[in-house]
């Protein structure tokens, strides 16, 4: 299992829970985490499907590597997401902020598996992907992704004002089957201190965020294909 530093960031290869709690308790300044959302498909022979069966129309298939994870239905995805997250709050300093990201489906899991591992919930940021969202006929159209967010404890009321809403396209170019823009985490970064904890790195958008802000950075990343792209892409924007 593979571990680099690229100036202020470290990439970890491996599990992530295994790799979280490998963490010194507190030293980390806050947590955003893109999990696999387990959200293809409402049977279980959806959700078995390859990830890009999944996510990609067939024109894209192959593009991308499959990503890791995916597979959980309800109750364990509730299960395994407490436990990742507890072990994410306790590296996490007090009053650190930590949020998640999540579909509609995994909306209400999310929030549960959020307060069972500790953290205070205190709301839900909207990642609105304009109208280049899916359409559906006779149904509004899936616009809307989702960050649950809160802090380890209490946190002081103080620091800059930021929105709830962010609005962002999915990149044309992406580097991940579920990949998100590089702006979207830029903006949600804004009161997050570092060093910034990403158990889920996929392509590293949290990561090039930190890299641009100045923030300390720990990436995690399961799948080696993804950990070589993550590298390659922060190894480039940090020479640059
Ligand atoms: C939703 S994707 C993250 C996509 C990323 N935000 C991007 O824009 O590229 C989740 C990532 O977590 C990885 N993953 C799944 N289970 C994992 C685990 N237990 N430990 C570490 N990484 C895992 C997957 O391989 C996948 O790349």
């Amino acid at each position: 299992m593979r571990s680099v530093t690229i100036g202020s960031a470290i990439l970890q290869e491996g599990d992530a829970l295994e790799l979280l709690r490998a963490l010194a308790p507190g030293s980390m300044g806050g947590l955003l985490g893109d999990p696999p959302y387990s959200s293809g498909g409402a049977f279980r022979s959806d959700r078995a499907q390859p990830t890009s069966a999944k996510y990609q129309s067939s024109s894209d298939r192959g593009k991308y590597p499959e990503f890791q994870g995916d597979t959980r239905d309800q109750r364990s995805y509730l299960a395994w997401s407490t436990l990742w997250l507890a072990a994410a709050r306790r590296a996490v300093k007090t009053g650190g902020i930590g949020g998640v990201f999540t579909d509609w489906r995994q909306l209400p899991i999310t929030t549960d598996a959020f307060q069972a591992a500790g953290w205070v919930w205190r709301g839900i940021v909207v990642w609105d992907k304009t109208a280049a969202g899916r359409p559906q006929l006779g149904r509004y159209r899936n616009q809307a992704e989702y960050v649950v967010w809160g802090t380890n404890g209490a946190r002081a009321l103080k620091g800059p004002i930021v929105d709830g809403v962010f609005r962002h396209r999915v990149p044309m170019k992406k580097h991940h089957i579920a990949g998100k823009p590089v702006g979207l985490m830029s903006d949600l970064l804004a009161i997050i201190d570092g060093p910034v904890l990403d158990p889920f790195m996929g392509s590293a958008p949290i990561g090039l965020a930190c890299l641009e802000a100045g923030l300390g950075y720990v990436g995690m990343e399961a799948e080696p294909a993804y950990f070589d792209i993550a590298f390659e892409r922060m190894r480039e924007a940090a020479a640059q």
